[in-house]
């Protein structure tokens, strides 16, 4: 208790970062929004004050803190009818929570419709001051953070129809268009130094392989918020929506500028794409001009499979599974129904709905007790989890991927990447995000211990694909709720009572 207070305005203004004019939803006016910065222990009251207007962009809104396990505070998680109503235009809220055992790179971003594609996206940067895995990088700075976007030209509610190219991709906040040459994002580094560079995929939808010319000994030592065995050597990041990495950079070249790079997945076949984005690296006393090589000749990917070659920073034990629980060994086959666009969890044949909001959120229908959390839900969209037990989660690829899988409230461990061939129980990487491949594939598997009751959700992070029903909702410990998680502000029942006041439904 007791940190100070941070205020986020969300507020629609217009912005043109990249030369387009286009209204954004943003976070005090900026995209992306300010960093939040606090160390290890803090506790956080973040109050997110709705100014919203514009109803082409959802006029309500909440703020999802990606990658921090709300341990005992599952109410300030903020997916919208997960954990909490929307909070209403002219209506403010206050996520308190406190971060004891988390260090490393985390983001925010509106969890309200597909309303984070419009720009409220940003850094959330946990510091340990008494990391004692420092070595890992021993560096002169840490406070360069790095965020990739897609943009689009118009409303995300425009473009569920069905997917689109991104118009262009920003680093820091800042892209070009084809043939043009407005700003982009300048990181300044000084010759001779040592960087640890944060890197943040904010994407609603592609994936970007993220590299530096001149710079292709990258080594990487954080995933997802989680301290990694330094992997060296690496030329080319890729980087799924919602992911995470931290690597150590060497400014060891000649003094001058070099492009960063971004280059993205084409969502639609056969489209002429999204132009990569662009920043310039650029060393102290150097010009302050473009680099003079091709901004768009952009190096082969030489470390496609990068997740199969991470492991976790010193000896973690992986927890074993139960045998003798059924419910802990689980498969979710996820497919996509091509005619109508919908995605279904455990269902090939469309049988059942795909997941849309519930009326009430599911902590609520919990916490109240008049419900099960199943009863006003599709089919398979809440998978009730036992406390206290290990949960493995096999995952087979599906077509329109790779899709990044993320899961509140948790790191898992990788047991399995897609596409390798044989699952590692030796430190096997935790994060939080991770792909599961496209098409027929081996599947990826994971692992996590129930020790956080309460309502998470997992989906896919293509913000579109979770508006189209590649969700659910990991109900731990659903039927016995821990008297801790009850204890929730007045201010989250209000924030039902206005909405439904306002959305009749
Ligand atoms: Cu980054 Cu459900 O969230």
């Amino acid at each position: 208790s007791g940190g100070p207070i941070t205020e986020l305005n969300i507020v629609n203004k217009e912005i043109s970062p990249d030369g387009f004019a286009r209204q954004g939803v943003l976070a005090n006016g900026t995209m992306p929004g300010p960093i939040i910065k606090g160390n290890k222990g803090d506790n956080f009251q973040i109050n997110v004050i709705d100014q919203l207007t514009n109803t082409t962009m959802n006029t309500s809104t909440t703020v999802h803190w990606h990658g921090i396990y709300q341990h005992q505070t599952n109410w300030a998680d903020g997916p919208a009818f997960v954990t909490q109503c929307p909070i209403i235009a002219g209506n403010s809220f206050l996520y308190n929570f406190t971060v004891p055992d988390q260090a490393g790179t985390f983001w925010y971003h509106s969890h309200e419709g597909v309303q984070y594609c419009d720009g409220l996206r940003g850094p959330f940067i946990v510091y340990d001051p008494d990391d004692p895995h420092k070595d890992l990088y021993d560096v002169d700075d840490d406070t360069t953070v790095i965020t990739l976007a897609d943009w689009y030209h118009s409303p995300a509610n425009d473009l569920l129809a069905g997917p689109v190219d991104a118009d262009s991709v920003l680093i820091n906040g800042l892209g070009r268009l084809n043939n043009s040459d407005t700003p982009v994002s300048v990181i300044e580094v000084e010759q001779g130094k040592r960087y640890r560079f944060r890197l943040i995929s904010t994407s609603c939808h592609p994936y970007f392989n993220f590299s530096i010319e001149g710079h292709d000994n990258m080594t990487i030592i954080e995933a997802d918020g989680q301290n990694t065995e330094p992997l060296p050597d690496i030329d080319s990041i890729q980087i799924l929506a919602a992911q995470r990495y931290s690597f150590v950079l060497e400014a060891n070249q000649p003094v001058g500028n070099y492009w960063i790079r971004a280059a993205p997945q084409t969502v639609v076949a056969g489209s002429a794409g999204t132009p990569t984005g662009l920043a310039i690296l650029r060393y102290v006393n150097a010009t302050a001009v473009d680099p003079t090589t091709d901004p768009y000749d952009i190096p082969d990917p030489q470390n496609p499979l990068l997740e199969q070659n991470l492991r976790s920073y010193g000896n973690v034990t992986v927890p074993p599974l139960d045998p003798d629980c059924d419910e802990c060994d689980i498969v979710l086959n996820f497919s996509l129904n091509t005619v109508t666009g919908s995605f279904f969890v455990n269902d090939t044949t469309y049988l059942n709905a795909s997941y849309v909001n519930p009326p009430v959120p599911v902590l609520l229908q919990i916490l109240n007790g008049t419900y099960n959390a199943h009863d006003l839900m599709p089919a398979n969209s809440v998978q009730s989890l036992p406390l206290n037990k290990t949960i493995q989660i096999t995952m087979p690829g599906i077509i329109a991927g790779p899709h990044p899988l993320h899961l509140h409230g948790h790191s898992f461990f990788v047991i399995q990447s897609a596409g390798s061939d044989t699952p590692n129980t030796i430190n096997p990487v935790r994060r939080d995000t991770v792909s599961i491949g496209t098409g027929p594939t081996n599947p990826a598997t994971i692992r996590f211990v129930t020790d956080n009751p309460g309502p998470w959700f997992m989906h896919c992070h293509i913000d579109f694909h979770l508006a189209a029903g590649f969700a659910l909702v990991m109900a731990e410990a659903a039927s016995d709720v821990p008297d801790y998680v009850r204890p929730v502000p007045p201010a989250w029942e209000e924030l039902c009572r206005e909405y439904n006041s306002t959305n009749p439904r």
